[in-house]
């Protein structure tokens, strides 16, 4: 009875650790000229660095989203990280104090499934507003933007 009851817990520990973490989002910078003054021909961006909490082994990824002056950022995923297997989309832009972002990591989990159902793909709703998320902060007369620390962005959705 007891050796069944441990290769129990042993089967559904990995299913509840393959969900259990978050994204770590650090060293934020956001960017729009033009948003301070519309005479300027400079783009905009959202950069970031990227951790996911389940995956400490691969570390931080570096995330840029770039647009023209003029223009509205993409709106699908444009690979914007250096490791391909992060990504981040820009879901909803009211310039540098109001940006809502959706972070996304695609990556191999074996205690889920086997190949091809040992592919996990975690999303999060990010939301970076000045002054209602600390520490973001804003130098409004300039457009531009900065965290300072660890904003923890929640996973909501994991899809394998
Ligand atoms: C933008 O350009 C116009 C025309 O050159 C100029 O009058 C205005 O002062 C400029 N605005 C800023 C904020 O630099
Ligand atoms: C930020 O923008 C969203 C629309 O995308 C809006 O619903 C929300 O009220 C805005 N938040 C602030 C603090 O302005
Ligand atoms: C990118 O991240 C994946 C996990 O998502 C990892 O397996 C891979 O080694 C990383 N690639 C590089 C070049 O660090």
């Amino acid at each position: 009875m007891a050796s069944i009851l441990i290769f129990a817990a042993l089967l559904v520990s990995p299913f509840t650790a393959a969900f259990s973490g978050n994204f770590e989002v650090t060293n934020v910078v956001v960017s729009s000229p033009s948003q301070a003054n519309p005479n300027s021909t400079e783009g905009s961006f959202v950069q970031f660095d990227f951790l996911d909490q389940d995956t400490p082994e691969v570390g931080t990824t570096h995330c840029c989203v770039e647009w023209a002056a003029g223009s509205q950022p993409p709106t699908t995923y444009s690979n914007a990280c250096h490791n391909s297997t992060f990504d981040v989309q820009v879901q909803s832009w009211q310039g540098v104090d109001n940006v809502s972002l959706e972070l996304s990591h695609q990556y191999i989990d074996d205690s889920i499934g086997q190949y091809p159902y040992n592919i996990l793909t975690k999303f999060s709703d990010f939301v970076l507003a000045y002054p209602s998320i600390q520490p973001y902060s804003c130098d409004i007369s300039k457009a531009e933007c900065e965290s300072s620390g660890v904003l923890v962005a929640v996973v909501t959705t994991a899809v394998a």
